[in-house]
Protein backbone atom coordinates (compact mmCIF):
# COMPACT_ATOMS: atom_id res chain seq x y z
CA UNK A 1 0.00 0.00 0.00
CA UNK A 2 1.34 3.74 -1.15
CA UNK A 3 0.82 6.95 0.72
CA UNK A 4 -2.84 8.34 -0.85
CA UNK A 5 -1.96 12.37 -0.43
CA UNK A 6 -4.88 14.32 -1.35
CA UNK A 7 -4.93 18.41 -1.22
CA UNK A 8 -7.60 20.96 -0.81
CA UNK A 9 -6.40 24.39 -1.82
CA UNK A 10 -7.49 27.56 -3.39
CA UNK A 11 -4.07 27.54 -5.38
CA UNK A 12 -3.96 23.98 -6.82
CA UNK A 13 -1.15 25.51 -9.35
CA UNK A 14 1.13 25.89 -6.57
CA UNK A 15 1.74 22.03 -6.91
CA UNK A 16 3.63 20.04 -6.83
CA UNK A 17 6.11 22.13 -6.95
CA UNK A 18 8.98 21.60 -4.85
CA UNK A 19 7.42 18.15 -4.15
CA UNK A 20 8.22 17.32 -8.26
CA UNK A 21 11.60 17.47 -7.97
CA UNK A 22 14.74 15.26 -6.60
CA UNK A 23 13.95 11.90 -4.84
CA UNK A 24 10.89 12.88 -3.60
CA UNK A 25 9.31 13.41 -7.36
CA UNK A 26 11.17 10.40 -8.20
CA UNK A 27 9.29 8.72 -6.03
CA UNK A 28 5.94 10.53 -7.10
CA UNK A 29 6.26 9.71 -10.73
CA UNK A 30 7.39 6.13 -9.57
CA UNK A 31 4.22 5.34 -7.43
CA UNK A 32 5.90 5.34 -4.17
CA UNK A 33 3.25 7.75 -3.26
CA UNK A 34 0.65 9.82 -4.76
CA UNK A 35 -1.01 13.16 -5.21
CA UNK A 36 -4.14 14.33 -5.76
CA UNK A 37 -4.79 18.42 -5.51
CA UNK A 38 -8.23 19.25 -5.61
CA UNK A 39 -9.47 23.06 -5.97
CA UNK A 40 -11.53 24.24 -3.54
CA UNK A 41 -13.38 26.66 -5.66
CA UNK A 42 -14.54 23.93 -7.35
CA UNK A 43 -17.17 23.46 -4.84
CA UNK A 44 -18.15 27.06 -4.79
CA UNK A 45 -22.27 27.65 -5.62
CA UNK A 46 -22.29 31.19 -6.69
CA UNK A 47 -21.38 32.55 -10.09
CA UNK A 48 -18.46 34.31 -8.61
CA UNK A 49 -17.14 31.08 -7.23
CA UNK A 50 -17.00 32.41 -3.49
CA UNK A 51 -15.58 30.67 -0.84
CA UNK A 52 -15.22 33.11 1.98
CA UNK A 53 -17.45 35.28 4.17
CA UNK A 54 -16.91 38.00 6.37
CA UNK A 55 -16.47 37.22 10.09
CA UNK A 56 -19.41 36.63 12.32
CA UNK A 57 -19.05 39.00 15.22
CA UNK A 58 -16.58 41.15 13.08
CA UNK A 59 -13.20 41.61 12.78
CA UNK A 60 -11.00 41.43 10.14
CA UNK A 61 -10.04 39.71 7.25
CA UNK A 62 -12.66 36.33 5.67
CA UNK A 63 -13.65 32.79 6.97
CA UNK A 64 -13.64 29.69 5.02
CA UNK A 65 -17.15 29.24 4.23
CA UNK A 66 -17.74 25.50 5.92
CA UNK A 67 -20.61 24.29 3.69
CA UNK A 68 -18.28 24.43 0.41
CA UNK A 69 -14.88 22.94 2.81
CA UNK A 70 -17.43 20.21 3.78
CA UNK A 71 -18.24 19.34 0.17
CA UNK A 72 -15.03 19.23 -0.53
CA UNK A 73 -13.35 17.31 2.03
CA UNK A 74 -16.51 14.75 1.23
CA UNK A 75 -15.61 14.63 -2.44
CA UNK A 76 -11.81 13.42 -1.45
CA UNK A 77 -12.64 10.98 1.43
CA UNK A 78 -15.61 9.65 2.02
CA UNK A 79 -16.83 8.54 5.49
CA UNK A 80 -15.13 5.75 6.40
CA UNK A 81 -11.71 6.83 4.56
CA UNK A 82 -8.33 5.64 7.36
CA UNK A 83 -6.58 8.69 6.46
CA UNK A 84 -6.03 11.40 8.81
CA UNK A 85 -7.41 15.30 7.85
CA UNK A 86 -4.85 17.58 8.38
CA UNK A 87 -5.71 21.66 8.42
CA UNK A 88 -2.40 23.78 7.99
CA UNK A 89 -2.89 26.34 10.49
CA UNK A 90 -1.03 28.47 12.93
CA UNK A 91 -3.22 27.30 15.61
CA UNK A 92 -2.35 23.76 15.13
CA UNK A 93 -0.02 21.32 17.05
CA UNK A 94 3.82 21.86 16.58
CA UNK A 95 4.60 19.11 13.86
CA UNK A 96 7.17 16.78 14.92
CA UNK A 97 9.20 14.10 13.34
CA UNK A 98 7.60 11.44 15.89
CA UNK A 99 3.90 12.47 13.80
CA UNK A 100 6.16 12.50 10.71
CA UNK A 101 7.18 9.28 10.93
CA UNK A 102 3.60 8.36 12.02
CA UNK A 103 2.13 9.42 8.81
CA UNK A 104 4.76 7.93 6.62
CA UNK A 105 3.69 4.36 8.24
CA UNK A 106 0.24 5.23 7.71
CA UNK A 107 -2.21 5.57 4.72
CA UNK A 108 -1.92 8.76 3.65
CA UNK A 109 -3.16 11.96 4.71
CA UNK A 110 -5.94 14.61 3.30
CA UNK A 111 -4.17 17.85 3.36
CA UNK A 112 -6.60 21.03 3.83
CA UNK A 113 -4.69 24.41 2.91
CA UNK A 114 -6.21 27.56 4.58
CA UNK A 115 -5.96 30.61 3.66
CA UNK A 116 -7.86 34.57 4.85
CA UNK A 117 -8.27 34.79 8.41
CA UNK A 118 -9.52 30.99 8.91
CA UNK A 119 -12.00 28.13 8.72
CA UNK A 120 -15.25 27.83 10.53
CA UNK A 121 -14.76 26.14 13.78
CA UNK A 122 -17.61 24.56 12.81
CA UNK A 123 -16.30 22.58 9.92
CA UNK A 124 -12.90 21.26 11.80
CA UNK A 125 -15.67 19.80 14.27
CA UNK A 126 -17.86 18.35 12.21
CA UNK A 127 -14.99 16.34 9.59
CA UNK A 128 -12.91 16.06 12.48
CA UNK A 129 -9.77 17.94 11.18
CA UNK A 130 -6.35 17.92 12.98
CA UNK A 131 -4.92 21.41 12.75
CA UNK A 132 -1.20 21.49 12.42
CA UNK A 133 1.34 23.87 12.47
CA UNK A 134 4.72 24.06 10.79
CA UNK A 135 6.18 26.78 13.57
CA UNK A 136 5.54 29.33 15.26
CA UNK A 137 5.27 32.19 12.75
CA UNK A 138 2.39 32.84 10.10
CA UNK A 139 2.36 32.58 6.66
CA UNK A 140 0.17 33.63 3.51
CA UNK A 141 -1.99 29.82 3.39
CA UNK A 142 -1.37 26.31 4.22
CA UNK A 143 0.24 25.63 0.71
CA UNK A 144 4.06 25.67 1.86
CA UNK A 145 3.28 23.87 5.50
CA UNK A 146 1.59 21.39 3.52
CA UNK A 147 4.44 21.25 1.21
CA UNK A 148 6.98 20.76 4.07
CA UNK A 149 4.46 18.23 5.57
CA UNK A 150 4.55 15.76 2.75
CA UNK A 151 8.18 16.28 1.72
CA UNK A 152 9.13 15.46 5.55
CA UNK A 153 6.69 12.50 5.22
CA UNK A 154 7.73 11.02 1.87
CA UNK A 155 10.88 11.21 2.00
CA UNK A 156 10.46 8.19 4.94
CA UNK A 157 8.72 6.03 2.41
CA UNK A 158 10.95 3.32 1.64
CA UNK A 159 12.02 3.52 -1.68
CA UNK A 160 12.30 7.04 -1.99
CA UNK A 161 15.63 7.35 -0.45
CA UNK A 162 18.76 5.53 -1.38
CA UNK A 163 19.68 2.52 0.43
CA UNK A 164 22.79 4.79 1.28
CA UNK A 165 20.40 7.97 2.94
CA UNK A 166 19.82 6.27 6.49
CA UNK A 167 17.07 8.39 8.42
CA UNK A 168 17.85 6.29 11.39
CA UNK A 169 20.71 8.81 12.61
CA UNK A 170 19.43 12.09 11.43
CA UNK A 171 18.24 14.89 14.04
CA UNK A 172 15.02 14.25 16.06
CA UNK A 173 15.57 10.65 15.86
CA UNK A 174 16.19 9.45 19.33
CA UNK A 175 15.19 13.35 21.01
CA UNK A 176 18.65 14.22 19.98
CA UNK A 177 20.40 17.09 17.22
CA UNK A 178 22.69 14.95 14.67
CA UNK A 179 26.18 15.09 15.55
CA UNK A 180 28.97 17.09 13.31
CA UNK A 181 30.25 15.69 10.27
CA UNK A 182 33.54 15.82 8.24
CA UNK A 183 34.94 14.59 5.23
CA UNK A 184 37.91 15.06 3.00
CA UNK A 185 40.62 17.13 3.29
CA UNK A 186 42.00 16.63 6.37
CA UNK A 187 43.02 19.95 6.95
CA UNK A 188 40.65 22.99 6.09
CA UNK A 189 41.88 26.27 6.38
CA UNK A 190 43.94 25.50 9.20
CA UNK A 191 41.20 22.72 11.21
CA UNK A 192 41.45 19.25 11.39
CA UNK A 193 39.53 16.49 11.39
CA UNK A 194 38.63 15.54 15.22
CA UNK A 195 41.55 12.32 15.61
CA UNK A 196 38.90 10.41 16.79
CA UNK A 197 37.05 9.91 14.01
CA UNK A 198 40.33 9.14 11.83
CA UNK A 199 41.33 6.78 14.83
CA UNK A 200 39.91 3.35 13.53
CA UNK A 201 38.18 2.81 16.86
CA UNK A 202 34.64 2.31 15.83
CA UNK A 203 33.40 2.52 19.79
CA UNK A 204 35.22 5.48 20.14
CA UNK A 205 33.74 7.41 17.30
CA UNK A 206 30.26 6.11 18.78
CA UNK A 207 30.80 7.52 22.36
CA UNK A 208 31.99 11.04 20.56
CA UNK A 209 29.30 11.56 18.41
CA UNK A 210 26.65 10.81 21.22
CA UNK A 211 28.61 13.43 23.05
CA UNK A 212 28.64 15.77 20.82
CA UNK A 213 25.03 15.28 19.88
CA UNK A 214 24.16 15.54 23.35
CA UNK A 215 25.97 19.05 23.83
CA UNK A 216 24.69 20.51 21.01
CA UNK A 217 21.17 19.21 21.65
CA UNK A 218 21.33 21.00 25.18
CA UNK A 219 23.26 24.40 24.17
CA UNK A 220 20.63 24.78 20.74
CA UNK A 221 17.25 22.85 22.15
CA UNK A 222 17.12 22.17 25.84
CA UNK A 223 13.73 21.94 25.45
CA UNK A 224 14.34 18.74 23.52
CA UNK A 225 15.85 16.81 26.52
CA UNK A 226 12.88 18.21 28.87
CA UNK A 227 10.98 14.21 29.12
CA UNK A 228 7.73 14.97 27.43
CA UNK A 229 6.01 11.82 29.20
N1 LIG B 1 -0.64 28.61 7.71
C1 LIG B 1 -0.17 29.81 8.05
N2 LIG B 1 0.82 29.74 8.92
C2 LIG B 1 1.02 28.39 9.15
C3 LIG B 1 1.92 27.67 9.96
N3 LIG B 1 2.83 28.24 10.74
N4 LIG B 1 1.84 26.33 9.94
C4 LIG B 1 0.90 25.71 9.19
N5 LIG B 1 0.03 26.35 8.40
C5 LIG B 1 0.09 27.69 8.38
Amino acid sequence: MSFAADIITLFPDLFPGPLGASVIGRGLSDGLWSLRVTPLRDFATDRHKTVDDTPSGGGAGMVLRPDILAKAIDAVSPYGDPRPRLLMSPRGKPLTQARVRALADGPGAVIICGRFEGVDQRVIEARGLEEVSIGDYVLAGGEVAAMVLLEAVTRLIPGVLGAADSTAEESFEGGLLEYPHYTRPQVFEGRDIPAVLTSGDHGKVAQWRRAEAEALTRKRRPDLLVRKD
